[in-house]
């Protein structure tokens, strides 16, 4: 079920070493946002896949992760085993703002495909986008837009509500994830 795969789609910041996701199901990932709805129906978005294990190290040594918490993360040894960059073609379209609505709307569809298939990751926006277009050798046109980090998950997230408005994420004494989420109540709005 729909809701119950939204669920299980939670940002995971540590893997199972070595856990590699077959080239064909990151492509069945694309697959899905290939047809997604799109801005004008324009689709300026191309995806790099990335499992080559130098350049998954390089990329992943050109992201931040989890800059709430004062800990390493992904923890030595449970990295993620591939990325998917999101990049804008700009030889279809300028990279306006307008189409960030895609790029977020593409993202999700290849993270619950993956949390679908059994796999999961993070979203990670905070990245060295020269370093990205140096390391996988980008041509101009690409523009990294977001980076998808995908592996196996080895870590227990907790979504909950979030009490009087704090949506801060957290690490409990057992190292277990907390992903609170403003309450219906609070985000439908009353007339
Ligand atoms: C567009 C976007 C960019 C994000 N960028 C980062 C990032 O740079 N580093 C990181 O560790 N997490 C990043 N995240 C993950 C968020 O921190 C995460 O979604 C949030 O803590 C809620 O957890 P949840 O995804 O399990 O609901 C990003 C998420 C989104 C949607």
């Amino acid at each position: 079920m729909l809701n119950e795969i939204l669920k299980k789609c939670r940002s995971y910041r540590s893997f199972e070493g070595g856990v590699k996701i077959p080239e064909d199901m990151l492509l069945s990932f694309i697959e899905n946002a290939r047809i997604a709805s799109a801005t004008m129906n324009l689709q300026p978005l191309k995806y790099r896949i990335v499992t080559d294990d130098a350049e998954v190290a390089a990329l992943l040594a050109s992201t931040r992760w989890a800059a709430a918490l004062d800990i390493k993360l992904p923890p030595e040894g449970h990295e993620p085993t591939a990325f998917i960059v999101v990049c804008h073609d700009t030889e279809i379209t300028p990279a306006k703002p307008i189409f960030l609505k895609d790029v977020g709307i593409c993202s999700e569809i290849i993270m619950l495909s993956a949390a679908e298939a059994g796999y999961g990751g993070c979203m990670i926006g905070s990245a060295d986008v020269e370093k990205i277009c140096s390391i996988l050798g980008l041509a101009k046109n690409l523009e990294p837009q977001l980076v998808l980090a995908l592996g196996k998950p080895d870590e227990e997230v907790i979504l909950e509500d979030a009490e009087g408005g704090n949506v801060k994420y957290y690490r409990d004494r057992y190292g277990v994830h907390h992903a609170p989420k403003r309450t219906l109540d609070e985000i439908v709005i009353k007339q």
